[in-house]
């Protein structure tokens, strides 16, 4: 009998520093309405470190899922900004839980969720106990925040779920990892150097690339797109998210988005999505919920799952 997770709980973590729009013109030549008309960001959140806000996230989704640290068994973190190049962060994280187990981290860029979770299923399958994922990043380290092409589009934040692993296919329905490296110079960051991306060039992808892996998620799960119950996208742009959403099929009312006040916060964009549709009342046990990510690598990856204790 093969084994697959459910989820049992979920948690954030933010800054509490709100910077809006009309905060960044102080020292940007930009403004509110070219911020808000291109990319649907209003304000985003900035501050903490990875590990801070991961520990925060970790806390609250262990809390949630009525468990203890001692509960699980692996912590899996989703980051592209760690605290160090050694350590991984994730080992920071398991330390300040107090979880007795494995610890590391997946860097896959925005897509870093995603890939996690089908890692985490994984370890399930292979016989782990509960496994804590994470996405933490605090992309708001790596930015030049001279530079008002990134500056205005990034945010800080963490997003966690708990896991557990049962008896029989559980909720991950279907699930597609994709990398071309090919295409790695259009968004990177060398060792002490700041973030750089094309955004046009990304922007021209991204839709394509969203709207193939879903739609073959979709497939291998034998689903319709009408079907899906809340579609939990990548906040990078609004646009993007919007362009996916026709193309899918998926009306923008079944799709969560929290761009408008966390901008784009890489790993922690999908679970602090997740979170905010949990709290709206969007998302409800049965729910099936399409997930997916697009980032630097480039990487994307989409994912089919059901919702439910
Ligand atoms: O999560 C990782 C993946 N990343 C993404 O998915 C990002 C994808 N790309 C995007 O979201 C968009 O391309 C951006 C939001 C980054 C840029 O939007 P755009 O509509 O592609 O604008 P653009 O780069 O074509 O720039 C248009 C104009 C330029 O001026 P000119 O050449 O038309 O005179 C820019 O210099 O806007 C100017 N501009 C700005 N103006 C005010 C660029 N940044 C700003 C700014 N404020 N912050």
């Amino acid at each position: 009998m093969s084994r697959g997770v459910v989820v049992k709980g979920w948690g954030i973590g933010l800054p509490e520093k709100v910077v809006t729009n009309d905060d960044l013109t102080a020292t940007l030549d930009t403004s509110d309405e070219w911020i808000s008309q291109r990319t649907g960001i209003r304000e985003r959140r900035i501050g903490g470190t990875t590990s801070s806000l991961a520990i925060e996230a970790g806390r609250r989704a262990i809390e949630s899922a009525g468990l203890l640290a001692a509960d699980i068994s692996t912590v899996v973190l989703a980051t592209t900004t760690p605290d160090a190049i050694v350590p991984g962060t994730a080992a920071t994280v398991q330390d300040g839980l107090g979880i007795v187990g494995g610890a590391f981290d997946v860097n896959a860029a925005c897509s870093g969720f995603v890939y996690g979770l089908v890692v985490a299923a994984g370890l399930a399958a292979v016989g782990s106990g509960r496994v804590l994922l994470i996405g933490s990043d605090t992309l708001s380290r790596i930015t030049d925040w001279d530079d008002r092409t990134i500056a205005v589009l990034v945010g800080d934040g963490a997003g966690a779920v708990v896991l557990e692993p049962v008896e029989g296919p559980g909720a991950l329905l279907s699930w597609n990892l994709n990398a071309d490296g090919s295409l790695r110079h259009l968004l990177k960051c060398d060792h002490g150097g700041y973030l750089y991306m094309d955004g046009k060039e990304i922007f021209r992808r991204a839709v394509r690339m969203v709207v193939e892996s879903a739609q073959q998620a979709l497939d291998d799960a034998n689903i319709k797109a009408g079907d899906v119950d809340m579609l939990i996208p990548h906040q990078a742009n609004l646009r993007i998210i919007q362009a996916a959403c026709q193309r899918l099929g998926i009306p923008e009312e079944r799709t969560a988005v929290v761009i408008d006040r966390y901008g784009n916060t890489s790993s922690a964009s999908i679970p602090l999505a997740l979170d905010d549709a949990l709290k709206t009342g969007n998302i409800k046990d049965g729910s099936t919920l399409l997930l997916t990510g697009f980032g630097g690598g480039m990487t994307w990856a989409s994912a089919v799952l059901k919702w439910g204790r």
